[in-house]
């Protein structure tokens, strides 16, 4: 189109339609780029990739271990407002086990899941707020990368104690979190190695260097620096947990992929019924289709 023809004065410019149609495009599929390659890697500001929560959200008996495990841990400084105590029936508790296991005293099967601290509380107990969690899962995962199922599993799953926090913990999905370690009990002891490989000035030359970090089960590091001669990767970071106590640890995990599910679930309780209707759904389309198909031949079949 010259810009002659075109009816309003903006147009009148000295513009290339083409060539900005296409800049417009390849920024728009650089952005899509950009941001899948950071939502499938990373959780925002973390540093370790997150790992998939191994769950199957039709699993009642899991959906109930995490209700359980977030009540009792979660519910002290969170609140889910959005939950109440009788939705719990959905994954298949009855009035009277909620009532035993999950509430507190003067709480009834109908209230919602809230909790006695306040926001001014937990950010002078801790330095920020705990938010409320409802939706957390949701919240955590993007349209395009991981669910937030899978950011929980690895945050529950990467505190290491750190002497240098006021909590006396960190965490690797979100350093420097406010939050302390609540279920260190169950996981048991761990330590946390630490390992940088990255180029370094040296005496007038660039030379490769592995810095590891060992966190021990107290808190306290200690440091071991190591020049890579001849090395001939690439730099980068990588950390691995070792567990004193494996077994508890392997509990541990099985416990905190439970607490995904549950938290997962939290986010959309009406996830499990939308995916049974979508496949009652699909499938009447299917049959459908096939009379519609014949149908239409067998009305054209004359018309020709
Ligand atoms: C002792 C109080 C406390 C308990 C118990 C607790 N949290 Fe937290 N949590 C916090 C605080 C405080 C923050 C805010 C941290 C910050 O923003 O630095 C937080 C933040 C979070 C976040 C948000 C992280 C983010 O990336 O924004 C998640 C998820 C979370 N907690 C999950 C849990 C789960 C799951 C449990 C139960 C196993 C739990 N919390 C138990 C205090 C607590």
């Amino acid at each position: 189109m010259s810009s002659s023809q075109c009816p309003i004065a903006l147009c009148s410019m000295p513009i290339e339609p083409e060539r900005d149609v296409m800049k417009l495009f390849n920024k728009l599929l650089g952005a899509i780029a950009l941001s899948l390659s950071f939502s499938v890697a990373m959780a925002a500001g973390g540093l370790v990739p997150l790992e998939r929560a191994p769950f199957k959200l039709n699993d009642q008996a899991a959906l109930q271990n995490g209700a359980k495990i977030f009540v009792n841990h979660c519910l002290n400084c969170h609140g889910a407002r959005s939950l109440r105590y009788n939705r719990l029936k959905d994954i298949g508790l009855t009035d009277d086990q909620i009532r035993e296991s999950l509430l507190f005293t003067g709480q009834r099967v109908g209230d919602p899941m809230t909790i006695a601290m306040t926001p001014q509380d937990g950010t002078r107990w801790f330095g920020a707020a705990a938010p409320d969690l409802s939706v957390i899962a949701r919240a955590k995962s993007t349209n395009a990368g991981p669910p937030g199922g899978d950011y929980i599993y690895t945050y529950m799953r990467t505190f290491y104690r750190d002497t240098t926090q006021p909590t006396g913990w960190n965490n690797l999905a979100f350093p420097n979190a406010g939050m302390p370690h609540v279920m260190w009990d169950h996981q048991g002891p761990r330590e946390m190695t630490s390992r940088l490989i990255h180029r370094v000035e040296r005496d007038g030359q660039t030379v490769w260097e592995q810095l590891t970090k060992v966190y021990d089960t107290e808190g306290y590091w200690t440091a071991d620096v190591q020049v890579l001669n001849n090395y001939t990767g690439s730099g980068g970071q990588s950390f691995s947990f070792k567990a004193l106590d494996p077994q508890a640890a392997a509990q541990y995990d099985r416990d905190m992929a439970d607490l995904a599910a549950f938290m997962t679930w939290m986010g959309e309780p009406a996830l499990l019924k939308r995916k049974q209707i979508g496949v009652w759904v699909l499938l009447f389309l299917g049959i459908f289709f096939v009379f519609a198909w014949r149908l239409n031949a067998t009305y054209w079949k004359h018309v020709k």
